[in-house]
């Protein structure tokens, strides 16, 4: 699949500049220098909507060898690790509309793009997904191994934190998109949790609304090194009860 570049209405590069205008107020104060970083890296601005094939996957493949990969939209979990095994980052190309800014029931190419693809720009946390999908594929057979996966996945690509020169900064990809999410989960009432892999693989998510608690790691390096003790985890669980 290709992105249909040409097929972007004015309609939809309004509503991407909006909504990078509004998240580009706040961030800067709030998201993990990594992924500000990144912003730059790939070269994403508020008056264009990114040309995956001519414009962010040349920068890509040159910063850390990992591409975007166009999907029609939400696809099978096999699919979805394969894909980021071979360093390939699924997205939609799709745009919200206008009445839909800050709520949306599947991820579209804003949440996809603009919450996602700056830190394909770090090593260590690509590194991390790479090695976290290679697990995944392995499990595929049992699917509570996979759901205790996809926790992990959730509270840390989707809405983790990290803590940066002791300030509490934001680089999950589910937040980065979300205005209201981006501005709640700092907020001191709600609780935040260290990164432990064991909590996370346990720990229940809602899809619906935003989050009862938030996970800090401390460097993208924390959660490479994090996929041994996943493997660990999960064969210690599914191995001996099988
Ligand atoms: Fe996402």
């Amino acid at each position: 699949m290709k992105q249909p570049y040409q097929t972007y209405t004015a309609t939809d590069r309004d509503v991407w500049r909006m909504l990078y205008e509004g998240q580009m107020k706040q961030l800067p104060a709030i998201a993990s220098v990594a992924y500000l970083e990144g912003i730059e890296k790939v070269g994403f601005v508020a008056d264009h909507i990114p040309d995956f094939a001519t414009e962010t996957n040349p920068r890509l493949r040159a910063l850390t060898g990992w591409e975007v990969k166009v999907v029609p939209g939400l696809i099978p979990q096999k699919e979805f690790f394969e894909l980021l095994s071979h360093r390939q980052f699924p997205a939609s190309t799709w745009l919200r509309k206008s009445n839909q800014l800050d709520y949306l029931e599947e991820p579209d190419m804003f949440h996809d793009t603009f919450g996602h693809v700056p830190l394909l720009t770090n090593q260590a946390f690509c590194d991390f997904m790479g090695d976290l999908s290679q697990v995944a594929l392995q499990w595929l057979h049992v699917p509570e191994a996979i759901a205790q996966i996809g926790r992990l996945y959730w509270y840390t690509v989707e809405f983790g934190l990290i803590q940066e020169e002791g300030h509490l900064k934001i680089y999950g990809g589910g937040i980065l998109s979300s205005a209201g999410e981006s501005e709640y989960c700092l907020r001191d009432a709600i609780p935040k949790i260290s990164f432990d892999v064991r909590t996370l693989l346990n720990a229940p998510y809602h899809i619906d609304r935003y989050q009862d608690h938030y996970f800090i790691i401390n460097s993208y390096e924390q959660l490479y090194r994090s996929t041994p003790d996943i493997e660990e985890i999960l064969s210690e669980t599914y191995l001996v009860a099988r």
